[in-house]
């Protein structure tokens, strides 16, 4: 089998990217993760000042992350601006409940938004950070990714007035690191745990809202937190849309929320294994979550690999 040459590739992209759009203006939607921001930086190479990097503060992303993305952006001398188009998510997702209505909103909704910003900017490309994985799952009918949209036959050229530009449309994950790592990327980011699109909307079970959404970060945050040191491919935070009857602090009922901690090993999202964490770890997440989370009153471990499970819930 002919062997991933990360430098070659980084070549043919930029030379691929710089022949499709030529001199019109492009942008880059990127969210601080290794695919989007690879791909930015690869857009940032063929195009210069001609790319911007779009930033959409969607509200559905972890504890501080839209300030630390920016400054990580400008250090690497991306031109980036930021939107705030939180509200707009929270009413698309308001009453619905089903995972696959819920992933097809967000989509429509992200990219109505990029939409409005790419008239302004009389941009007529935007650069994403899709990958095989990605393209796989949704033509199988897995779920709906939400940065999977020519390849399932939408248009955006019609739809959102504006070409897609995908460089890493056939690479998967692994590979994607060795690019990123080609381009100079820090190892912080190379490694960085991957977050799907449509963030803590699909880590809330059935409805979202703004309490719940608040909810499921604090809990991310922690099991992120405890489990730094731990080589994993991802490990993050699940509210169920079950209750369960718990005690308050007062010894009073509480029927409460329900959290489950998921942390897998995987080297590319196509299949993934539950992480064996040492039971200190889960301990502690399970004591902060119950302490800095009090309408918590049950804590699970899931331990379904993929297949047959998926490594999210919805
Ligand atoms: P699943 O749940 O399908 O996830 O086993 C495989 C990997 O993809 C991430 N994921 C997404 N990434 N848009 C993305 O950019 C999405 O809609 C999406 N859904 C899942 C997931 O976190 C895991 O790393």
């Amino acid at each position: 089998m002919h062997q991933f040459e990360p430098n070659e590739f980084i070549e043919k992209s930029i030379r691929g990217i710089r022949e499709r759009v030529g001199n019109e203006v492009a942008i880059a939607a990127a969210s601080g993760g290794v695919d989007s921001t690879t791909s930015a930086l690869l857009g940032h190479r063929a195009l210069g000042e001609k790319l911007t990097v779009v930033f959409l503060d969607d509200g559905l992303m972890r504890q501080g992350e839209p300030d630390a993305v920016l400054e990580s952006y400008r250090a690497l001398g991306l031109k980036t601006k930021l939107f705030n188009v939180s509200d707009d998510f929270f009413a698309a997702l308001s009453r619905l409940s089903d995972a696959e209505e819920k992933r097809k909103a967000f989509r429509a909704t992200f990219y109505s938004a990029l939409s409005k910003i790419v008239r302004e900017m009389e941009a007529r490309f935007l650069i994403q950070g899709t990958i095989a994985a990605d393209i796989v799952e949704t033509k199988k009918g897995v779920k709906t990714q939400h940065n999977v949209l020519e390849q399932i036959g939408i248009d955006t050229a019609k739809t959102y007035g504006y070409h897609l530009v995908e460089p890493l449309r056939d690479l998967y994950k692994d590979q994607v690191r060795l690019v990123a790592k080609a381009l100079g990327l820090s190892p912080d980011k190379i490694s960085r745990r991957p977050f799907p699109g449509p963030g803590l909307s699909i880590r809330v079970i059935g409805e979202v809202t703004r309490e719940l959404i608040d909810l499921v970060r604090k809990a991310t945050a922690i099991v992120e937190e405890e489990t730094e040191g731990l080589q994993c491919f991802q490990a993050f935070a699940v509210l169920t849309k079950d209750r369960a009857t718990g005690l308050t602090k007062e010894g009073g009922r509480l029927y409460g929320n329900m959290v489950i901690i998921r942390v897998v090993d995987s080297i590319n999202a196509m299949t993934a294994s539950p992480n064996r964490v040492p039971w200190t770890q889960l301990d502690r997440m399970r004591s902060r979550i119950l302490d800095e989370v009090p309408s918590v009153t049950r804590v699970l471990y899931d331990i379904t690999p993929k297949p047959p499970a998926t490594i999210e819930f919805e």
